[in-house]
């Protein structure tokens, strides 16, 4: 995605060789305008299904989410991190390990928002090692929902997660594929090349 791709060359900053700070547009402030592309980028990828609910995970993934949601009219539901009060033991919940913090961590999601009835399609902010994605496919497993696949705004292709996720037979749509951030640049792969 062009748009997508100019922007992070534009205000992307490489912090080091793995990681990508994009807090300008996606992770701190939000651009609303390239978030309504990133949404309609995703309903066009996945034009040829019938998706009847996007999921995500708090924070970053919930602001592509909307826009895909808002463009498809379903609804957006994000899995939560901290146990809420008001969220009581109705839940599906799994775990995700986090390699940058080295801790594991609970992810929960009411079963009000997601049935076996649900065509549900994944969204996320980044994809590294998989992680995240996994927890929420186990939470969409556990409802016995349809999964038809899922949505990434920015892949590190150099990180195992999309291969992982990818060699599972999952349907894995990332609208910027990073090759590599050696040397402060940011380098994308073609449309295709892997
Ligand atoms: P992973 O194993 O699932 O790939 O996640 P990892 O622990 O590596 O990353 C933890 C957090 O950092 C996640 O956000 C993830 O989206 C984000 N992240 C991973 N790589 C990058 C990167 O290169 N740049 C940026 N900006 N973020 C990255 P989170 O903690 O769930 O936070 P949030 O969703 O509230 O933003
Ligand atoms: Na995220
Ligand atoms: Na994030």
């Amino acid at each position: 995605m062009d748009a997508l791709k100019e922007k992070i060359h534009a205000v992307g900053r490489v912090l080091s060789e793995d990681v990508l700070k994009v807090d300008s547009f996606l992770n701190h402030q939000i651009d609303p305008l390239l978030m309504k592309q990133v949404g309609e980028e995703f309903a066009n990828r996945f034009s040829d299904e019938v998706i009847t609910k996007v999921l995500t995970i708090e924070s970053s993934g919930i602001a592509p989410s909307t826009f895909l949601g808002l463009t498809i009219g379903a609804p957006v539901v994000f899995a939560r991190k901290k146990k809420s009060l008001t969220l009581t033991n109705n839940t599906y919940t799994s775990q995700v390990y986090s390699f940058t913090k080295q801790e594991t961590n609970d992810i929960s999601v009411s079963r009000d928002f997601l049935s076996a009835d649900d065509n549900v399609i994944i969204i996320d902010d980044f994809l590294a090692n998989g992680e995240a994605v996994k927890g929420l496919v186990d939470i969409v497993n556990q409802s016995g929902a349809h999964l038809v696949g899922v949505g990434i705004v920015i892949e590190k292709g150099f990180q195992q997660g999309g291969k992982i996720l990818r060699e599972q037979g999952l349907r894995i749509e990332s609208l910027a594929r990073i090759k590599s951030l050696k040397d402060g640049k940011v380098e994308f792969f073609e449309e295709g090349e892997f």
